[in-house]
């Protein structure tokens, strides 16, 4: 009886789980069978009443049957395990051969890219970069540069003022005045960097970018300066380019210069960049007035040396053929697409 009864659980059993289709199914198959009141777990409390002869048989039976059960459960588990992950690897599949979204490749801003190639030019030519503070102090902006407080030459530069002896530099003659105090002449230093006035217009920002040129040693003269600056400008705008000097003002330099070159994109001929005069204004500079080296400590009756100027965005917007400076600061895309 017993026997049969097992057969026909057996039976039973292992056709329910060949159709199951899911693993909640097949866990129900499971709980049929061996749970509390599972078949086999029935048929193994009844084992009790069985005589001694018939125990053994039934039970090697039993086991037969549990082990057979649970090995087909097992497969059919591991059967829905397998499809469910080949569902999953289906439905994520990544098809590589589908084109890839076009990858923005960056690129440096314009006035860095300024500061990057007349820097090499400088280093090339023996120059050491230095920096200085961006906040800087009244005295390093000023009065070290011979601009004393109340001079009516401080109008030169309409300054932003955090308080009494403290704004942003209005220009980067400031680390000059620094590095005049620390260093010992001969030297021949550049400090490219961030300036602040207050200036808004097509061709001035509140912020914009100077590379100041110092060289001081013994019997340094405009000529030394004017040979220097012939060889940057050719180096940076190339071999044709000539360069003027016009005789200006600087509290700082004496005499003093500003200097233009010959407009790279017309070669002097007149064009809409140099609006039409063939020549472009592009930086400050002089012999240093012996009063600032005196001021740093440097004997003004032994050595003697020039400095210069460079407006950086103005030069940017030549090399790059740019007529509004604001586009170097609104950090519109499009813009610096196109300066790739
Ligand atoms: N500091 C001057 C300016 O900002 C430029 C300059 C630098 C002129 C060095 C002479 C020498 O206008």
């Amino acid at each position: 009886m017993i026997k049969e009864e097992l057969i026909n659980i057996n039976q039973e059993a292992e056709k329910e789980i060949e159709s199951s289709n899911d693993l909640k199914t097949l866990n129900e198959i499971r709980i049929k069978i061996f749970g509390k009141s599972g078949s086999i777990t029935i048929l193994s409390k009844g084992m009790r009443d069985l005589s001694n002869d018939d125990r053994p048989i039934i039970g090697a039976l039993i086991n037969e049957v549990r082990s057979n059960l649970e090995n087909k459960l097992k497969q059919k588990e591991e059967f829905f395990k397998n499809q469910e992950l080949l569902n999953k690897l289906e439905n994520e599949k990544v098809d590589i051969t589908e084109p890839s979204k076009d990858c923005e490749i960056g690129a440096l801003h314009p006035i860095a890219r300024v500061i990057d190639k007349l820097t090499d030019i400088c280093v090339e030519l023996g120059f050491s970069v230095v920096e200085g503070p961006e906040v800087e102090t009244d005295y390093y902006n000023f009065e070290a540069m011979n601009i004393p407080k109340n001079h009516p030459s401080r109008d030169m530069q309409d300054t932003f003022f955090i308080s009494e002896n403290i704004l942003l530099r209005s220009q980067t003659s400031a680390v000059q005045a620094r590095e005049m105090e620390v260093r010992k002449p001969p030297f021949k230093i550049i400090c490219p960097g961030k300036t602040y006035r207050n200036e808004n217009d097509s061709t001035h920002s509140p912020i914009f970018h100077q590379l100041e040129g110092l060289v001081v040693d013994e019997k340094i003269s405009m000529a030394d300066l004017k040979a220097m600056l012939t060889i940057i400008m050719k180096k940076l705008f190339g071999e044709d380019t000539t360069i003027r000097f016009r005789p200006s003002f600087f509290p700082f330099t004496e005499p003093s210069i500003e200097v233009d070159v010959s407009c790279p994109n017309c070669h002097g001929r007149g064009c809409s960049t140099c609006k039409g005069t063939g020549m472009l204004e592009l930086l400050g500079a002089g012999i240093v007035n012996p009063k600032v080296l005196e001021i740093s400590g440097i004997d003004s009756k032994k050595y003697s040396g020039f400095a210069f100027g460079f407006g950086l965005d103005r030069t940017a917007m030549i090399l790059n053929d740019i007529n509004n400076i604001r586009y170097f600061y609104k950090n519109d895309v499009r813009f610096l697409k196109q300066m790739k």
